[in-house]
Formats: C-alpha cells, structure tokens, sequence
C-alpha cells in the first residue's frame, strides 16, 4: 500500500521552512510566461500542413477543437495550481490525489513534456536560424545543422546525411545559463520576447486579412476522400490533434506557481488567461492563412512565407523569420524552466536526488538542476529527428492532461471540503470529457509514439524501485513499510 501512500495537502502546499524560489511573478508576467510557452513551432509549421492534408480552411475549427480540449485540462489545472500553489505542477497534484507511485509516473512523464518538448522547438529554432543567416550570406555547413537522422537535400539535388545539429545545442546551453541567473532575469527576457512574437503574429493578421481571396474558402472543408482522417469531419479531428503540440505550454504556467506573488488569484488568470489569447489568435491565423492561399498550397515547411508570397510585402518576410526565431526562444525557456521546477519539488519530496533542488544562495535558482538538464537535451536537440521528439512530447502531455483531470475527481471525493479559490465548472463533466478528449487525442498518435511512452515509464519504474521508493521523505517520516 505505501506506493499509494499520498501527500497530505497541508504539506504539498507549504515551504516547510527551506531557502526557496523568489515571489516575483506579477498577473501579467504569468501570461506572459503562458503565451511564451504555447505560440511556437506548431502554429508557424504545423497549421499549413494540417489544413493541406487533413482539414483544408476549415483548420480554424480544428484549432478550436483543439483547444476545447486544452481548455478541459486548463480549468483542472487551473483548481489545483491556486490549491496547492507549488513548483511541482502535475506531478504535485498527483502526489496528493493518487499517490506516490502516480506522482512519480507523472513527474517522469513530464520530462517528455519540458525537456524534450524544449528538445523540439531547439530543433526548429536551428532550420530558422541556418535560413536567416543565409539571407545574410553566412552558410553553415549543413551536417552540422542536422542530426544524423536526418537527411538534408542541397539546392543542387544532392544529399547528405547530417552529424550533429549545433545550433539547437547553442541555444539549449544559452538559454539553461540565462534560467541559472535568475527567474526575473529570466521573466524578463521572456516578456520581451513575447512582445515581439505577438507583434509579427498580429501584423500577418493584420496585413494579411487585405489580401484574402473568398475564392479560397470554397469548399471550406472539403470532402472526405475515403480515407479515415483526410477532410471531411474526420479530417477536422485529425487536424485538431496535428496541432495540438501548438497549444503545449499553457501548463506551463502551473510550474511557477511558487515563485507567483499571489497564486491563488493569479494561477487561473495565467492559465487560461494565456489559453484563451493563443485560441483566438490561433484562429484567426489560420482564416488568415487558408484564405489568402489555397489549402493545397500549404503543405509546406514554412507556409507563412508562401502567404507573404502574395503580398507586395517582400520585408515581411525577414521580420517574420525574426519573429519566429524569437517565438521558439521563449518556448524553450518555458520549458526549461518548468523541467528544472518539477524536479526541484521531486527532490525536496527526496524522489530524486537533493542536488535538483539546491538552490544558488545569490541567484536562488536550482542552477544545478538547470545545468543537469542542459547536458540531458543535448543529445537529444543535437542528434534526434524532430517528428520522433515533437510526437514524444505531445503524448506525454497528453497523458500528464488525462492524469490531472482525473486528479481533479478524485480530489473532490477525498478533500471535498479543501477550500478552492477557483473551482472547475460543471464537475464531473468537465474534467471527466477532459480525460476522453485527450485519451483519443493519444490514441490518434498512433503504437509507435505508445511503444516509446512505455519504454520511458519503463525506464522510470527501474529509477523509482531502487531510488526514489527508497529515499522517499513520506516514506522515511512513515518507517518501514
Ligand atoms: N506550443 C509550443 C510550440 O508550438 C510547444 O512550439
């Protein structure tokens, strides 16, 4: 039974009298953190693929399928970040509704969501970085922008096989040295940057919106080809879980509860708050997008610039680029900071060892946390193909999604009378349609990404059964089992 042993909410929620993380994060900072993590790879790479091979315009419903579902998830999130207010997110949430043996599970399953979606986004980030710099006539040689996995076609037709991807390994090691120096630091730059991102999306928009062509809205979903999946209201249900990795990160907001000035009024807003701003976005960007270019010309790496194609606007291409670059920035230091935030409460629960939560006594960051995980996306950012890493990271959020909806049941029969400064509506439909909606949405992802999901939990029962079972501080402070 100890593996079900549960942490009792009183203690989940309090400091318990350690050197801890700076109260510095205001309302709008944690937006700000939210829409850093969530606007990325996925809307600028992912929208025009979905709509040219599964839904056509009518990817603007697929974006608000999607984010009904993120919205499930959003409002359990959203309960338990103002009850329990502490850096350990899902993981957190687990340990208090379904135990020890869940939590760990989850605080595992999440490195899939932070530290190899971080992984990901580097890997996008290096193809937009090599393009600009080639604007600029600077060439990098190509097998070393590309993982060995990976084959890069040359302008002249040849092909070569890539080494290593060195600039996604740049940024991860840049942007792990900016989180050690400080979460204000860190805020900071993400505000900017997040400044930048919403700017280039709103001037598409905005621009973009001249030159629509009613032409291309018809049909605005296309007909089925007979094939599960392609167009139709299938199609609409594929595409939805296409870009559902370009709503990632809304939860990220969750692993910075400890260090909100005032979570339990300001978790909800940063959640939903971020949630709510990159759906409408989100779906204006792709009326924008399907209108001013036919669907079918979408499927393409960077369907954005194909759109600009059509404008007289030559220069937004460059500041898109730049836009992008600086988008896929602060997702990675979102997710990096939520990686290094869930393994800080792990090891103050003694679940991992204690060096994840040492805090520097100047920058109070756990700076040795962040170094540790810099050198453990390496290798991943440097040497693995983006579709194995991006589909990794949205089944584990998915299932870390499902978890926590899950948790909200259960929390609502055992501490029925915890107090809630927010509480999700209409229980248990919200959270119970929340575990369905992203249940389906991983099985969408077909064995392949469930056959890696297994070998890493795998891998985490091995560490939990001769580690963390075993240094656990609930239970050391229980005695023997
Ligand atoms: N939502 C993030 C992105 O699209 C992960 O890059």
């Amino acid at each position: 039974m100890s593996l079900f042993r549960r942490k009792p909410i009183h203690l989940a929620a309090g400091d318990e009298g350690h050197v801890t993380l700076k109260r510095t994060l205001t309302a709008n900072s944690l937006i700000a953190l939210g829409i850093g993590a969530i606007i990325g790879a996925g809307l600028f790479s992912l929208t025009g693929v979905a709509a040219a091979q599964h839904a056509g315009p009518a990817i603007a419903v697929s974006m608000l399928v999607a984010a009904i579902g993120c919205a499930f998830a959003g409002f359990c999130y959203s309960e338990f970040a103002c009850m329990i207010p502490v850096a350990g997110s899902a993981y957190t949430y687990a340990y208090t509704t379904m135990g020890e043996w869940l939590a760990w599970i989850i605080g595992w399953d999440l490195v899939l969501e932070y530290a190899v979606g971080a992984a990901t986004v580097s890997i996008s980030w290096s193809a937009y970085v090599v393009s600009v710099l080639a604007d600029f006539g600077i060439h990098i040689p190509p097998q070393f922008a590309a993982g060995p996995f990976e084959p890069v076609k040359l302008p002249d037709g040849t092909v070569l096989q890539g080494i290593v991807n060195l600039p996604a390994i740049f940024i991860i090691i840049v942007i792990s040295l900016l989180l050690m120096i400080g979460i204000q630091e860190s805020a900071r730059v993400n505000s900017v940057i997040v400044v930048i991102k919403v700017a280039v999306v709103l001037v598409f928009i905005g621009l973009g919106w001249l030159y629509i062509e009613r032409a291309n809205y018809t049909p605005f979903l296309p007909e089925n080809t007979g094939e599960f999946g392609k167009f139709g209201l299938s199609g609409v249900m594929a595409g939805a879980g296409t870009i559902f990795f370009a709503y990632i990160g809304f939860d990220a907001v969750s692993t910075a509860a400890q260090e909100a000035k005032n979570p339990q009024r300001d978790m909800p807003i940063g959640i939903l708050g971020s949630l709510a701003i990159c759906t409408i976005l989100y779906v204006l960007f792709s009326v924008v997008l399907t209108g001013m270019v036919h669907y079918e010309q979408l499927g393409v790496a960077a369907p954005v610039a194909v759109a600009i194609d059509k404008t007289p606007f030559g220069w937004l291409k460059l500041a898109v680029k730049f836009g992008i670059i600086a988008g896929f920035t602060s997702v990675i230091l979102v997710m990096l900071l939520g990686q290094s935030r869930v393994f800080f409460s792990m090891s103050r629960d003694g679940l991992v060892p204690k060096v994840f939560s040492d805090i520097h006594p100047k920058w109070r960051t756990p700076w040795r946390s962040n170094l540790l995980f810099c050198l453990f996306v390496i290798p991943f950012s440097g040497f693995l193909p983006i579709s194995v890493v991006g589909h990794m990271t949205s089944i584990g959020t998915l299932f870390a999604f499902v978890i926590v909806c899950a948790g909200i049941l259960v929390m609502r029969k055992t501490n029925p009378n915890q107090p809630r400064p927010f509480k999700t509506p209409l229980v248990p439909l919200i959270p119970v349609m929340g575990i369905i909606w992203n249940f389906a949405m991983m099985y969408s992802l077909g064995w392949d990404n469930w056959m890696r999901l297994l070998v890493w939990l795998g891998i985490g029962q091995v560490l939990f059964f001769f580690y963390g079972r075993r240094h656990s501080k609930l239970g050391r402070a229980a005695g023997p089992a």
